[in-house]
């Protein structure tokens, strides 16, 4: 139903998403629904000089009309101011261009594969679309997408329960999301937000980086989105590829999944119940939300684990393409850790995800048709029995 494409380099002059498939009629605004969530993408402990840099600030130059979408296709662009101090490499004509090749590819970066997929004599043809700057394109279609799901009351939120090997318990009741913005590693939990950023200020001291683990969760979603009739309709499966395409993110886990593997089902299984004017629900949500691919009326939940950033400032032996010799990696200005920040992209893609499935639910060219069938199916699902 929806589609998104993103298009610009890491230091090129802009970043350009397009959102294809909102109705018609959704308020839209980038200062109130695209850039908080951008800035929010570019904090965290642990970020590196780059952030200082851009100030990202996103600008809709298409499919919006006076405020509200045209049922047509949404662009926009969030320029890299960046770019300033990279025209010269980065520069799209040929004439006078010169390029200053990096050759010596970094481990767990996309550098070597990409050279070996395009057979490029410079690593960076590859390393300015395989880098992560590429996300803030997403956050922006994120902020589109989160938009429609408000518009029928879903609300997406994201909290960093681990970095390397300093974690906080997982959530069990209601969040403190106001805690979570205030934590410099968006972490609730005072004692373990400290220890993170200790754990991020001796890696910085060591040259070394760090991974973790997000906790992406929507709230209010209805039951009966996403479908088990079919492998590429299923909620599940669609959450999981749009969370690891996140550059970094190596695991998901729908809910509880890893302790599933290792508990007995009487221990797992989310037991229903039933509640008088509330409808069917379940005793506990161990299952994130899914059951059978589609949504079952809880909070969405999902774990996301990133590895830990390629890019050391000691760096790690590699080779040179340019010669074959064995060398040390490429340096380049880069992140310590990143998960705060990629929290805030996994919610920009659960969001999407989301609202594509709302969509394929309940329709609608306009976003009054959209509102009117999620609300009808909200009281017939309160009203089963
Ligand atoms: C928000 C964010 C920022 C990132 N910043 C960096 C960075 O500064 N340096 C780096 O080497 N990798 C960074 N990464 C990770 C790389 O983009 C990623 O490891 C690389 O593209 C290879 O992809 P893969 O790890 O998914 O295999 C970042 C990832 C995210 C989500």
């Amino acid at each position: 139903m929806l589609r998104f494409l993103t298009a610009g380099e890491s230091h090129g002059p802009r970043l350009t998403v397009i959102v294809d498939g909102m109705p018609a009629g959704l308020e839209l605004d980038a200062v109130r629904d695209v850039n908080p969530d951008l800035r929010r993408r570019q904090g965290g402990y642990g970020r590196g000089k780059r952030q200082q840099i851009e100030q990202d600030e996103a600008e809709i130059t298409g499919g919006v009309r006076g405020g509200y979408t045209l049922g047509s296709p949404i662009s926009v662009t969030v320029a890299n101011r960046d770019w300033e101090n990279w025209s010269g490499p980065m520069q799209v004509e040929a004439a006078g261009f010169k390029a200053k090749k990096v050759t010596r590819v970094r481990p767990g970066h996309a550098d070597l594969a990409g050279v070996l997929k395009y057979g490029f004599d410079d690593a960076r043809d590859v390393l300015e679309r395989a880098s992560a700057r590429e996300t803030a394109a997403r956050v922006a279609a994120g902020g589109v997408a989160r938009a429609l799901l408000r518009a029928i009351g879903i609300e997406v939120r994201s909290l960093v329960l681990r970095i390397g090997p300093v974690a906080a318990e997982p959530p069990t009741g209601d969040v403190d999301w106001e805690a979570v913005e205030a934590s410099p590693v968006r972490c609730p939990d005072a004692e373990a937000s400290s220890r993170m950023v200790a754990e991020v200020d001796a890696a910085r001291e060591a040259k070394d980086t760090l991974g973790g683990t997000a906790y992406v969760a929507a709230l209010e979603v209805p039951a009966g989105l996403g479908s088990y009739a079919q492998w590429d309709r299923r909620l599940d499966g669609r959450l999981a590829q749009a969370m690891c395409s996140i550059p970094s993110v190596k695991g998901v886990e729908l809910g509880a999944a890893y302790c599933a593997a290792q508990s007995r089902g009487s221990a797992v299984h989310d037991e229903p119940r039933y509640e008088q004017g509330v409808g069917f629900r379940h005793r506990s949500n161990r299952q994130g939300g899914l059951t059978g691919g589609v949504s079952d009326g809880e909070t969405v939940w999902a774990l996301v684990h990133f590895k830990p950033i390629s890019t050391l400032l000691s760096p790690l032996r590699s080779v040179d393409i340019a010669t074959g010799e064995e060398t040390n990696a490429h340096y380049e200005r880069s992140d310590i850790c990143v998960v705060p920040a990629g929290a805030v992209v996994a919610e920009a893609m659960m969001a999407w995800v989301l609202a594509d499935a709302a969509l394929e639910k309940f329709g609608g060219d306009t976003v009054d048709e959209f509102r009117a069938a999620a609300s009808a199916h909200r009281r017939a699902v309160q009203n089963l029995r």
